[in-house]
């Protein structure tokens, strides 16, 4: 389990204003969490003013405009652009989402941007994600089969088959479910969390794979399983539309009907 000693998103400080270039005429100020392991500082929370006539429209633009022309030092993830990869979750005005795909103009104030929560953090919006990621592993992501596969041809499915797995294979991993999950705020270090537990419903409801009793027993655990008290923050929280809290409750579904 990683350590969790560094800062979480609390006690954050104020920090430097970076104004808007002279003649802006439709300026937005982004406050930003930042905090850096190497200069011995505390968490603090520095202002830039963007012209948003200057700028793309969504978060994720003007975190790059920042990063590109006004602070080099800014620190987040990113890759895709277009909600594909999952780097760039972050919670904005309150609520974790991909900072590509959340449009400036939803945010009628200041736009604040901090980390994903009760993480512990790498440098300013990077979370430590290695955590997550051993969970994730350890559900075992891949189809598992004794029978070999038909030879010169894939393993198939039906259509039903096939669509059994909508609403589960377009999980990009962007952990904003699980870092919305009181549960898994205090009990993380057990508890595998939403975005951990629809992958591993993926691989159950998936016909292709012969695993499913290995999986259910590796479940059957007071904390990895059943702190999901159907509190559905990681439902509401998705910004890929899913829904954690129904494949949870499927699994916790199947444990009934082999128990009865
Ligand atoms: S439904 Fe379960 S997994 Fe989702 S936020 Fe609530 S406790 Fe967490
Ligand atoms: S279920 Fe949604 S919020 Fe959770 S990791 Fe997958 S895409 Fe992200
Ligand atoms: S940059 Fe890939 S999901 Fe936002």
């Amino acid at each position: 389990m990683a350590e969790l000693t560094l800062p979480k998103n609390s006690r954050v400080g104020k920090g430097k204003t970076h104004e808007a270039p002279a003649g802006a005429k439709r300026v937005k100020a982004f406050q930003v969490y930042r905090w850096n392991p190497d200069d011995g500082g505390n968490p603090h929370t520095d202002t830039y003013e963007i012209d948003l006539d200057a700028c793309g429209p969504m978060v994720l633009d003007a975190l790059i405009k920042i990063k590109n022309e006004v602070d080099p030092t800014l620190t987040f993830r990113r890759s895709c652009r277009e909600g594909i990869c999952g780097s760039c979750s972050m919670n904005i005005d309150g609520t974790n989402t991909l900072a590509c795909l959340k449009p400036i103009e939803e945010v009628k104030a200041d736009v604040k941007i901090n980390p994903l929560p009760h993480m512990p953090v790498v440098k300013d919006l990077v979370p430590d994600l290695t955590l997550a990621y051993a969970q994730y592993r350890s559900i075992e992501p891949w189809l598992q089969a004794e029978t070999a596969p038909p030879p010169d041809v894939e393993r198939r499915q039906s259509v039903e088959e096939r669509a059994e797995l909508d609403g589960m294979w377009e999980c990009i991993l962007c952990f904003c479910c699980t870092t919305s999950c009181p549960s898994y705020w205090w009990n993380g270090d057990r508890y595998l969390g939403p975005a951990v537990l629809l992958a591993a419903y993926r691989w159950i409801a998936d016909s292709r794979d012969e695993a499913t009793g290995k999986r259910l027993d590796a479940l059957e655990d007071p904390f990895k399983l059943y702190r999901c008290h159907t509190i559905m923050n990681c439902t509401q929280t998705c910004p890929k539309g899913l829904n954690p809290a129904k494949a949870i409750g499927k699994i916790k579904e199947l444990m009934v009907e082999r128990q009865g």
